[in-house]
């Protein structure tokens, strides 16, 4: 949710915490900070909104120092303000958070009774408040913010710099990912490789319940117990230092026209002379009585269009859970079960939580992007999506890439199970092989979507619907649509229209209808004719065929023929052109859409 780095250098760091910031904007961007401290004096500078705004604070009032930890914000507890931003300090401590501190009401009145008193509204000054308490009574620095720490509820990933130590600082994890990192007389700590790559090759991800304690020559690391541990160095991968938009004008444009080849390179990697490989780790389908799916927002979208495939080529039965829902439900995990949790980022708080409650009880499975994340780590096996890194805050490449992640997971367990035969599995992947192309096909209908979305632009309400495996799709379009366009979308199952959302139908409120010509295709534009006949306006996403049977709709895109099975990753083209370029019409932040964040790290 929100990004954080630490640097002890060689050199002056502002420079480097602010661009490190900016590679860790797309985990928050509601306000940013560093600290610093130099020469033994300890100070921060602070700016609302865009990471611009700070680095603009710095021209005018520079913050001198060769250690230093900086912050990029998404608000969970107070408004974005300069007083809440972060660091948070307490006289010699300034402190960077990601998280959210669960107790901190009640720690605030504990420091107030001492004549603490905070002046943010946020849950993270109290961790500078509790450290400075303990230092004021006597604790090293260590000592401080190990007892801090065991007085805290909730997640965190937590940067530590102290007045009068040029040469220390100190990192703990709990809940929320974090990484430290020893070079050539400097140490780092950051939220993840992204944000370290240009500074560092090599990395090591905390592990829950760490504290670290750095200093420029060493890296000592405790687990929750305060014993001394060591942990894994991993190598950061040349792809994760690369940002460049390539020419495009936002990242989510460029994520949207990498698809063909992002979902070449995940086919390749699981798909193999027309056979199924995992090449991570088998996932045998035969003895599972029940398949359990959990994720949040696009990905849940992802699972949702999985159960239709599942059901339909292996005929286990799939239940597909929100994460924030599942995790407190206290669902039954019956023998037999596997449990499969899709996440881009790995880290999604929820999802994460969701995991821990099926440790133990189901096999877990998670379909991932970041193969280093929290959940994949957690998994029996890690599927990866393959997709390379997604910044736009919009997901885009790494839904297609889970769903063809997925599809090869269902195409698996009808295997396992015996009920398609192998030349009917080879038919099926050999389909799924042709996607890329046609995705790069589906493409080129850029102007003419671009056209459709002036118009869409000026709605106020628009409605996606769509039947069997593109109804999950309708879903996506209006999630998409709503998160960077900010109008009101909903998506619908065609067939719920009259039980209900049909009333909302008028001549303003456009519907937009994904309707391949497959066996659905007279049943939903049957729907589609009862939406027209009440004045509605709509527009059919189809194919040749499907537009040919079906004319006088408001607009039409004509899609290439999708695949029997496949429609939904193809159709994921106009869903996320419809939305971008309906954002892009209205004039709105594309890429860092208002209160939201990538990477969901609080609950
Ligand atoms: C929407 C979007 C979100 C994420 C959701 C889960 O465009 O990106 O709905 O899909 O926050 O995130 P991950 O997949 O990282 O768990």
């Amino acid at each position: 949710m929100c990004g954080i780095v630490g640097v002890l250098g060689k050199h002056e760091v502002s420079p480097l915490l602010v661009e490190a910031l900016k590679r860790l904007e797309y985990r928050g961007y509601d306000s940013a900070g560093i600290a610093t401290v130099n020469d033994g004096h300890l100070d921060r500078r602070r700016a609302v909104g865009k990471l611009i705004n700070l680095s603009d604070h710095l021209v005018r009032s520079p913050l001198p120092g060769k250690s230093g930890i900086g912050h990029t914000r998404w608000a969970t507890h107070g408004a974005p303000s300069v007083t809440n931003a972060h660091p948070h300090r307490a006289g010699p401590v300034a402190v960077v958070h990601n998280g959210i501190i669960e107790n901190y009401a009640a720690l605030r009145d504990e420091l107030r009774a001492q004549n603490l008193g905070p002046e943010s509204d946020t849950d993270t000054e109290t961790v500078a408040l509790l450290t400075q308490s303990f230092l004021q009574a006597g604790d090293s620095p260590q000592q401080a913010v190990a007892k801090t720490l065991a007085k805290l509820e909730g997640a965190f990933a937590l940067a530590f710099l102290f007045d009068g130590h040029d040469d220390l600082m100190i990192a703990a994890r709990r809940g929320s990912p974090l990484a430290i990192s020893l070079g050539d007389g400097e140490a780092y700590v950051g939220s993840d490789a992204i944000a370290l790559a240009p500074m560092t090759d090599h990395l090591t991800y905390l592990e829950e319940g760490d504290l670290a304690v750095l200093t420029r020559h060493s890296m000592q690391i405790f687990d929750e117990t305060g014993a001394p541990v060591t942990r894994a160095i991993e190598s950061i991968t040349p792809e994760a230092g690369r940002v460049e938009k390539g020419g495009h004008r936002h990242w989510m444009a460029k994520e949207i026209a990498e698809q063909p080849a992002v979902l070449d390179t995940a086919l390749a990697h699981y798909i193999h002379d027309g056979a199924i490989r995992l090449p991570e780790g088998d996932v045998d389908f035969s003895d599972v009585t029940r398949i359990v799916m959990v994720a949040c927002g696009t990905a849940f979208y992802a699972c949702l269009t999985a159960k239709y495939w599942i059901e339909r080529l292996a005929g286990v039965p799939v239940e597909v859970d929100v994460a924030s829902e599942f995790r407190y439900r206290e669902p039954p995990i019956t023998d037999g079960t596997l449990a499969i949790f899709v996440s881009q980022s790995g880290e999604t708080a929820d999802t994460l939580a969701a995991l821990r409650y099926c440790e133990g009880r189901a096999r877990i499975v998670s379909v991932v992007n970041v193969e280093t994340s929290s959940i994949a780590r957690a998994s029996d096996v890690a599927l990866p999506i393959l997709a390379g890194r997604e910044i736009g805050v919009a997901s885009t490449k790494a839904f297609t890439c889970q769903l063809a992640v997925l599809g090869v997971l269902a195409l698996k367990a009808a295997q396992d199970r015996g009920t398609l035969s192998a030349a009917e599995i080879r038919s099926h992947l050999e389909d799924l092989t042709r996607v890329p192309a046609l995705i790069a096909q589906a493409l080129n209908l850029e102007d003419d979507l671009s056209d459709i979305a002036r118009d869409l632009s000026e709605a106020r309400d628009i409605l996606f619907i769509g039947r069997g495996p593109m109804y999950p799709l309708a879903l996506e379009g209006a999630l998409k649509l709503k998160e960077i366009s900010y109008i009101h979308a909903e998506g619908y199952a065609s067939g719920e229209l009259k039980h209900g959302p049909i009333a909302l139908v008028d001549d303003s409120v456009p519907v937009i209808v994904f309707a391949p010509s497959d066996d659905l295709f007279g049943k939903t534009v049957s729907n589609m004719q009862e939406v027209m006949a009440r004045g509605g306006r709509v527009v059919l996403v189809s194919d040749a065929q499907g537009l040919k049977a079906q004319p006088g709709s408001w607009h039409s895109a004509q899609m290439p023929h999708a695949p029997d099975l496949w429609g939904p990753l193809l159709y994921a083209i106009p869903a996320q052109l419809l939305a971008y370029h309906t954002a892009v019409a209205k004039g709105t932040d594309v890429d860092q859409p208002r209160n939201l964040a990538k990477s969901v790290t609080v609950e």
